[in-house]
């Protein structure tokens, strides 16, 4: 008997486990119906008298090392497991690793804003458009380049089924079915067959305005603008028109605004002009408000157009497109939502 009480003790001192499942085979084996210990236990009342108090004692140390033992293991794994699903809920979790606002989607909430404190309201439209709502009713001539496979996505080999090339077709969209007093503005995703590069990409996103009323002038165009540029990169921003040339607008001018890095002293953003240019505009053709069922005798617009790429690149200072395209989270996280 006493070789198996020394076997036994020795076998309570060196166990360990850190499974749950295990440690409660171990308290079987010991203490179970049919435990070593508890079989030591009925031998022992049959010993004769003389010899329990030889047997007795260390079989009792040992009943009282094991049974520390277990509580000492089940104590320290309870702290660490569960003992139903097999989980282990005490491990630390995974990381979750929160996103942030896209630039782009920063500045376009921006824009948006800055027009919507002038009474504009948000229109938007399909990206897959037809040829009357991206050229024909914006009076682009059937010759004009803008139509061409090199500039357009087609759809289908389908000449009349197209990826629009810029938000101008929502206008059509919003007058086709609205009457003026017209103040809208639509920001979107548009698609053109270029090149990438660290300057242009083939898809990108733009704000269109459009502005529709009775004696509605460049001078009211002029000033709206004014005000944008000013809301948009500080109050020291100058802007300047320069004539230009759209189907749509007649006159037709793009607006520079002064350099938002150098104040308009020249440096490497401005390519030393101390100017920005940000966006097309000009009062709406007379055709266009006719195509749409909108009597050009008796209102007149303006509209203009911006790349929102175009302006995020130019507020951040950075110096390629194909950022604002990646999704890396280490460029993105450097860009705190203010909108
Ligand atoms: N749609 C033009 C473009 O994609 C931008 C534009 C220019 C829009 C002048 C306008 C405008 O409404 O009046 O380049």
């Amino acid at each position: 008997m006493n070789d198996r009480i020394n076997q036994l003790t020795a076998e309570v001192a060196s166990f360990t486990t850190d499974n749950p499942a295990k440690l409660e085979e171990f308290r079987i084996s010991l203490f179970g119906k049919k435990g070593s210990i508890t079989l030591l236990f009925e031998e022992f009342k049959n010993i004769p008298p003389q010899e329990k108090r030889l047997f007795g004692q260390p079989l009792n140390v040992l009943k009282n090392n094991a049974l520390e033992k277990i509580k000492a293991l089940s104590d320290t794994l309870q702290k660490t497991h569960t003992v139903d699903a097999g989980i282990d809920y005490s491990l630390p979790g995974s990381p979750l690793i929160s996103g942030t606002r896209h630039p782009v989607s920063m500045v376009k909430n921006q824009i948006c804003e800055i027009f919507k404190r002038l009474g504009f309201v948000i229109s938007t439209g399909p990206e897959i458009e037809d040829d009357w709502h991206v050229f024909s009713a914006l009076n682009f001539p059937p010759e004009h380049p803008a139509r061409d496979m090199q500039d357009t996505f087609f759809l289908n080999q389908n000449p009349d089924i197209l990826l629009r090339t810029h938000t101008s077709s929502v206008q059509v969209r919003v007058m086709e079915h609205q009457k003026p007093p017209i103040r809208t503005i639509s920001p979107g995703r548009v698609f053109r067959n270029e090149a990438i590069s660290a300057r242009s990409h083939c898809i990108f996103h733009q704000v269109e305005g459009l502005y529709i009323d009775k004696n509605v002038s460049f001078a009211d165009l002029r000033q709206t603008l004014f005000f944008f540029a000013q809301e948009m990169f500080g109050r020291d921003t100058k802007i300047r028109l320069r004539p230009s040339y759209f189907p749509f607008t007649e006159p037709s001018a793009e607006m520079d605004v002064s350099c938002s890095l150098c104040g308009g002293k020249g440096c490497t953003l401005c390519k030393h002009t101390g100017w920005l240019e940000i966006l097309g505009c000009g009062m709406v053709d007379p055709n266009v408000l006719d195509s749409v069922g909108i009597n050009s005798q008796e209102y007149t617009g303006f509209a203009f157009g911006m790349g929102i790429e175009r302006i995020a690149l130019l507020k951040y200072g950075i110096r390629d497109i194909r950022l604002l395209f990646e999704n890396d989270v280490r460029f993105l996280k450097q860009f705190e939502p203010t909108v």
